[in-house]
């Protein structure tokens, strides 16, 4: 079948896309909707209608042509096409219409749309805004208040919504051709005007005054540093306050400015990785999967609960053992808790809340496990514990059943070991709070069946995760390059500078949270006791170490006692800093015989961020990850790193490796540490004059 075909029914022209899998607005595309449209004219028909084949109506340009050459016809020629037409065109949605495809279908002259549709202009989200016309017609149709809440969230409205917006004319049940055949059928036979949206004026009487400067201000915080979403206010204000032809023109402007930004190159990085990292390398697509329709949790402790929880959400039944009723009782209290703050929020309804309960099953008892199709271990971090887990779900479960661990550091081959079928073990690693972030770490030990593998990367989409896959080392791909992250936090600590000037560079910088605010949040005391297991040596260097060490045993164990390395309003929780903590890190620096010394920001930046950067090449190098758009998913999605970076390894790219390389040997140098000697990997590709992206392709 052609990308784009054309048929006459009765009186309507019905224009039809294929352009699989999303009907992306590819040239071919563009080129064949524009010849259509115009060869229309000339035809019998009264009306045209715009529908697509497929999983969804048009969802967007195609992102894989953005940075090439422009070709002909551009998306705004073919659109002005559309709203050209003598004849009405009607476009018929379903799935998503997105960026450049719910673009076309404003410049249609009605829209149609079945009720599961769902309209929006994500741009924003890949550093872009709408390129064609989608902040020029929106708030014609729209008004402006609901046109920059659509374009600077990015995010889909459902049909309805949209129609009670004015974006959508008519909601269809039933077939959507035979809706919009009759609709269209109405408009002929009512005589209805060729509405074209860059006709409408907006009423600046409904504008509230400041509404621009207020929206700025409030993004300006939201967005920290990126530049679309203030180009998408100017460009709403523009449709304000002047002709549509100008307004397209300010876009088109800014359009350009985004689309060459390193941001927008990042955040579209950031698009294919995570759908690239969801396939696994030598992995036949074929491979079977096994059905998961039931799931028990080990443990119902801070990552149990919220891992059973992502199951209840998608209507998967799931068993929770603890060791006692009592541990039992208090794992699913919070459970029903976390819940309850979601309805509280407005974002479940207490039906849901207690249909999700209802699915929860609280048990002491491995006979209760027998016909599982997933068990996932989140007992304490010990690996003996973990081992005699293993062997008590060996017993218990049915064959066939997967047995996944959450452990953030053991050794999966080991746990594996401890049952007599390794082949369907296999490390499921969450991230906390485990029923919100979206990352999840696959680990396939050495005899994980490439079954398991397929099936639990399938399965993370399911329960809407964004599943990498890593081998197995000391801490996998996330928290492995961290520790390497935290030791120069705490180095820069001890060795002249403050946590909130440490916090503040990486916040500006783009984390989400600095790392010692972090380490607040999630209680020092955690890595405390996992500290104390260690030997001496396995602990490494006392400067890493012995500032959080001395706040734990002042009872300062971050944000839960009140105060860590900041002390916490008991009401608003805002932090302060506290002159005890400079002088505490004023004594250990004396008692490690450091003479502190002032760090500038970009010392800071480059430290923490360039050690992240080495291990990966190290992780890469390996073949822990598969590639370096997968560490960059990891980071983006589980350690808060700014996307508009597009990821530590997308980043070195964008700095050059050689400068990478360069100030990495400085370091080296400076320091002696092993640590600091580059890596191989990127030793190589310095040489080779290559990039990280370069070398994966
Ligand atoms: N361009 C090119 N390829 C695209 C694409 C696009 N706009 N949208 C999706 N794809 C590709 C994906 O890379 C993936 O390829 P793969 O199978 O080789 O990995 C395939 O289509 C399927 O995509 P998903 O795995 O994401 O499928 P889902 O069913 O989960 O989701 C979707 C479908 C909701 C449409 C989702 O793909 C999506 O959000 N796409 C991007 C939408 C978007 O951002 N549109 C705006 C583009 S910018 C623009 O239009 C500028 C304009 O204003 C000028
Ligand atoms: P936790 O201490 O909050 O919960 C552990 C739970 O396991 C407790 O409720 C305990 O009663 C139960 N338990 C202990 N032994 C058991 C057994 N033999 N049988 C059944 N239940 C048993 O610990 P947390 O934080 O939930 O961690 C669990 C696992 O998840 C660990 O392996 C940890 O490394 C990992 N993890 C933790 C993260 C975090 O941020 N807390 C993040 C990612 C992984």
């Amino acid at each position: 079948m052609s990308i784009v075909s054309y048929q006459l029914i009765d009186n309507i022209g019905v224009i039809q896309l294929n352009n699989p899998p999303v009907n992306a607005l590819s040239q071919a595309l563009r080129q064949g909707l524009q010849q259509a449209i115009t060869a229309a004219q000339n035809d019998s028909s009264q009306a045209l209608v715009l529908i697509c084949e497929g999983r969804t109506f048009i969802a967007g340009a195609d992102i894989s042509e953005f940075g090439k050459p422009p070709s002909s016809p551009s998306l705004g020629e073919m659109l002005t096409s559309i709203e050209d037409s003598q004849k009405p065109v009607i476009a018929a949605i379903h799935g998503t219409a997105l960026g450049g495809g719910f673009e076309t279908a404003l410049a249609c002259h009605y829209r149609c749309a079945a009720a599961t549709a769902k309209v929006g202009l994500p741009e924003v989200k890949l550093g872009l805004l709408p390129g064609a016309g989608g902040t020029q017609r929106t708030p014609r149709l729209a008004g402006v208040e609901v046109a920059l809440e659509l374009i600077t969230s990015g995010n889909p409205i459902g049909a309805l919504q949209a129609e009670q917006a004015g974006l959508i004319d008519r909601v269809v049940d039933g077939d959507l051709l035979e809706g919009a055949l009759a609709y269209a059928r109405e408009l002929v036979a009512d005589a209805a005007p060729l509405r074209r949206v860059r006709d409408i004026t907006i009423d600046t009487a409904t504008v509230p005054a400041e509404l621009f400067d207020n929206y700025k201000t409030k993004l300006a915080r939201r967005a920290r540093g990126q530049i679309a979403p203030l180009h998408i206010v100017s460009c709403v204000e523009a449709a304000v306050e002047l002709p549509f032809e100008e307004g397209l023109k300010c876009e088109r402007e800014r359009f350009m400015e985004c689309m060459q930004s390193t941001q927008s190159g990042a955040m579209r990085h950031m698009f294919f990785a995570e759908r690239e990292a969801a396939k696994i390398k030598g992995l036949d697509r074929g491979t079977a999967t096994r059905e998961i329709n039931s799931v028990a949790v080990i443990g119902g402790g801070t990552m149990g609960g919220g891992i059973a929880m992502n199951f209840a959400n998608v209507g998967i039944p799931v068993k929770l053992l603890e060791i006692s009723d009592e541990a039992l009782q208090r794992g699913l209290g919070i459970i029903e808790k976390n819940y309850g703050i979601t309805v509280s929020k407005g974002k479940l309804s207490e039906t849901q809340k207690e249909h999700c309960l209802s699915l929860i099953d609280g048990t002491t008892n491995y006979d209760d496990l027998a016909d599982v199709d997933l068990v996932i271990e989140a007992v304490f971090e010990n690996l003996d514990i973990k081992k005699q887990v293993f062997s008590q779900l060996d017993s218990a479960c049915k064959p066939g059943a997967i047995l996944a661990t959450n452990t953030s550091y053991q050794d999966v081959d080991l746990i594996a070991a401890a049952t007599r079928r390794p082949a369907d073990v296999i490390g499921l690693h969450f991230f906390s709070p485990a029923n919100v972030m979206k990352l999840l770490e696959v680990v396939r030990g050495e005899k994980t069946s490439d079954e398991v593998i397929a099936t639990t990367m399938k399965l993370a989409k399911t329960i809407r995760k964004v599943p990498v896959l890593s081998r197995v080392c000391y801490g996998f791909i996330g928290n492995r390059m961290l520790r390497h992250y935290a030791r120069e936090a705490q180095l820069c600590l001890i060795e002249g500078s403050t946590p909130e000037r440490i916090d503040t560079v990486m916040q500006n910088w783009g984390m989400a949270m600095g790392p010692l605010a972090v380490g607040d949040l999630a209680g020092m005391d955690i890595a405390y006791n996992a500290r104390k297991a260690l030997t001496d040596e396995q602990k490494g260097n006392p400067k890493t170490y012995c500032i959080p060490d001395a706040l734990v045993e002042m009872g300062r164990l971050g944000q839960k006692s009140g105060a860590g390395y900041y002390n916490y309003d008991a009401k608003t929780r805002a932090r302060s800093s506290d002159v005890g903590v400079i002088q505490l890190v004023e004594e250990k620096a004396a008692a490690q015989g450091v003479a502190r010394r002032e760090i500038n920001d970009e010392e800071i930046l480059n430290r923490l961020i360039f050690a992240l950067i080495n291990e990966g090449a190290k992780i890469l190098e390996e073949g822990i990850a598969q590639r370096p758009g997968d560490i960059d998913v990891v980071y983006a999605f589980g350690y808060g790193f700014p996307v508009s970076r597009g990821g530590p390894m997308h980043y070195a790219d964008t700095v050059g490796l050689q400068k990478v390389y360069d100030t990495l040997n400085q370091f080296h140098q400076q320091t002696g540490e092993a640590y600091w000697q580059p890596a191989a990997l990127l030793e190589e590709l310095v040489s080779a004059g290559k990039t990280f992206k370069e070398w994966a392709s």
